[in-house]
């Protein structure tokens, strides 16, 4: 752990465009610097490094960040890694809160996971071996309608009900590692076999190496499923049973079956159906679709009909939306509830499996609205405002910029409002800053003196005098607004919407706003103004529009410095990045 204000310090005394020219040659033009994008092919340098805010953004590609991200992304270094390297550069010494892992103790990891994976590997020969030397296992198997062909695909073996069958093959049990493996357990200082009496599943990782097993009891009996421990080499929230297996099949058929038992994955590629995965007893997580999304660009869930089957389909549609790609899509099977794969593809035979996938799934976008709107009635307001309050979270995940926008359309229309204003409410939900917007001037209730004539306040008083200037008012996007800007931003809408005309049009209008109150206090407290106003002329209309386009570029260095200081600590969710793409176009 670093302490972040060591990171504020070291930002503040490095330059980014000396750190980044160290890799890329940099040219200036105009305030900024600019080349090739390092993290895209291009011909014309769209690639930018704007010295005053410490910040690079490429327009082309999107990649973005401070120094510190520019060395995490370009030469593959961790945050710490990233850090210690600026710091040597300026001579600063890392402070750690906690200590890094000395080399020998890297060094003993590395031994140690080599071990494992070779006790694994012998493991596996072992309980391949002792099938062919049970006839009740095999029976077991062949019960189950798997034939030699599948059994060896998936190198599925026996564990013999012995307690100490792995002496056999290890002369070193019970050796540390060996229980490390998790294959081995301790009780009493005395040492036995997990896996006993049971048909084993080698669970392999995506090259090919067994990493863990699961083990079926061969009858009736609980619990039903053993399963590796996490250990230094198996992570459950990162591996996939079949997955290996499957890799080809994948590829040719373009997609994946996610679903959740190692017996569904065997039973689908006995049925030809070999692009089957399953989750190891826990939900998909984003590891999960992400190392999917590596493989294919269409992932199934298909997962048992009966409630527990339902919950674990919208937990892997919670952990899919931050990983969403535009050009990539998740469907959702649900069978019906005494079915799981398994039976199914038994009962009814691949055709008519393949069929349901393509027929009866359902893409992620449906089944994420219609099962947020499952117990709300959007007839009424409060119904309504529960789905936006349960939907914007998870929109606010997505990253896939168009999946995005449709999704919050299709919100937007659910509810019948704008999507701009859904987008606003999105923008809303941004996680709080530590170097916040100045603060809100203009608290609703406790209300105090203004300070008087804000170039803010002063375009606000000369919009409620003459609301036809509403015309010059160009706001730049945002996302938050400190509260004159609201307040302005909210008076121009106002007018506009209506089409107001006059300042008593505008009065009347604003009765029982919520920023009714302010407004009038801005009108009296700025009486300066107010008098000058008695003709307006050419002149005033020019100042105004002047001011504007003044405060137009305050707001939008406001925004920047905000969306900047925040990437250095945070990556930016998609709508940031896309404003903050949008307000340094414009700069
Ligand atoms: P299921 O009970 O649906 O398994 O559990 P299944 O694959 O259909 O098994 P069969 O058909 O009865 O042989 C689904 C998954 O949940 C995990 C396993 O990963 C299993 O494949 N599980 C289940 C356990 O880890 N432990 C258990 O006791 C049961
Ligand atoms: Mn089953």
């Amino acid at each position: 752990m670093i302490p972040s204000d060591f990171v504020d310090d070291l930002l503040s005394r490095i330059d980014i465009v000396d750190v980044i020219s160290d890799y890329v040659p940099l040219k200036k033009g105009g305030q900024n610097y600019v080349a090739c994008c390092p993290f895209h092919k291009e011909k014309t340098p769209s690639f930018t490094v704007a010295p005053n805010k410490q910040f690079y953004h490429c327009f082309g590609c999107g990649a973005h960040g401070s120094a510190i991200g520019f060395l995490m992304e370009y030469a593959h270094l961790s945050f710490a890694d990233a850090v210690e390297k600026l710091a040597n550069r300026i001579g600063m010494r890392v402070p750690h809160t906690q200590n890094r892992e000395t080399h020998q103790e890297r060094e003993e990891k590395k031994r140690q996971r080599v071990s494992l994976v070779d006790y694994m590997v012998q493991c596996a020969n072992f309980y391949h071996k002792q099938l062919a030397l049970s006839t009740r296992a095999q029976d077991y198997l062949r019960n189950r309608g798997l034939n030699a062909e599948i059994v060896s695909r998936f190198s599925l073996g026996y564990a013999p009900a012995q307690w100490q069958a792995l002496q056999n093959i290890f002369d070193d049990y019970p050796s540390k590692d060996l229980i490390s493996s998790g294959m081995v357990l301790e009780k009493e200082g005395r040492y036995y076999d997990r896996f006993r009496d049971r048909i084993m599943f080698p669970i392999r990782d995506v090259t090919g190496q067994v990493v863990a097993f699961g083990g079926r009891i061969l009858d009736s009996g609980e619990p039903k499923y053993l399963n590796s421990p996490e250990t230094p080499i198996f992570n459950k929230g990162s591996h996939l049973y079949g997955l290996y297996e499957a890799r080809a099949d994948i590829r040719q058929e373009h997609k994946v079956v996610v679903v959740e038992g190692y017996m569904d994955v065997v039973a689908l590629a006995q049925h030809n159906i070999g692009y089957a995965v399953a989750t190891l007893g826990t939900a998909t997580t984003s590891e999960h679709i992400r190392l999917l999304f590596r493989q294919t660009d269409t992932i199934y869930f298909c997962f048992d009909g009966d409630t527990a089957g339902r919950k674990s389909a919208w937990r892997a549609l919670e952990n899919s939306l931050s990983q969403l790609q535009d050009d990539k899509g998740i469907y959702f099977l649900f069978l019906p509830p005494e079915h799981d794969p398994d039976s199914y593809v038994r009962e009814y035979g691949s055709e008519f499996f393949s069929g349901s996938l393509k027929k009866d799934s359902i893409p992620l976008s449906r089944y994420w609205l219609n099962e947020l709107m499952r117990d709300i009635d959007t007839n009424t307001q409060e119904g309504r405002a529960e789905l936006i309050h349960r939907a914007t979270p998870h929109l606010s995940e997505i990253k896939a910029v168009n999946l995005k926008y449709l999704l919050t359309q299709n919100l937007a229309q659910t509810v019948g409002m704008d999507i701009a204003d859904i987008q606003y409410l999105l923008g809303q939900q941004l996680p709080v800053k530590k170097h916040t917007y100045r603060k809100a001037r203009f608290p609703n209730k406790t209300f105090r003196q203004p300070r008087l004539s804000t170039l803010a306040q002063q375009q606000i008083k000369w919009l409620l005098i003459n609301p036809k200037w509403e015309k010059y008012v160009e706001m730049p996007e945002y996302l938050l607004l400190s509260e004159e800007y609201a307040i302005l931003a909210e008076l121009s809408a106002l007018i506009r919407e209506n089409n107001l005309s006059s300042t008593e049009q505008v009065w009347e209008n604003l009765r029982n706003h919520e920023y009714e109150e302010v407004l009038h206090r801005i009108w009296c407290e700025n009486a300066k103004i107010s008098e000058e106003f008695g003709e307006l002329d050419e002149d005033d209309e020019i100042m105004f529009r002047q001011g504007m386009q003044r405060l137009a570029l305050t707001i939008r260095d406001e925004q920047v410095n905000e969306l900047v200081a925040k990437s250095k600590y945070q990556s930016l969710t998609a709508t940031e990045q896309e404003l903050l793409k949008n307000l340094l176009i414009r700069n």
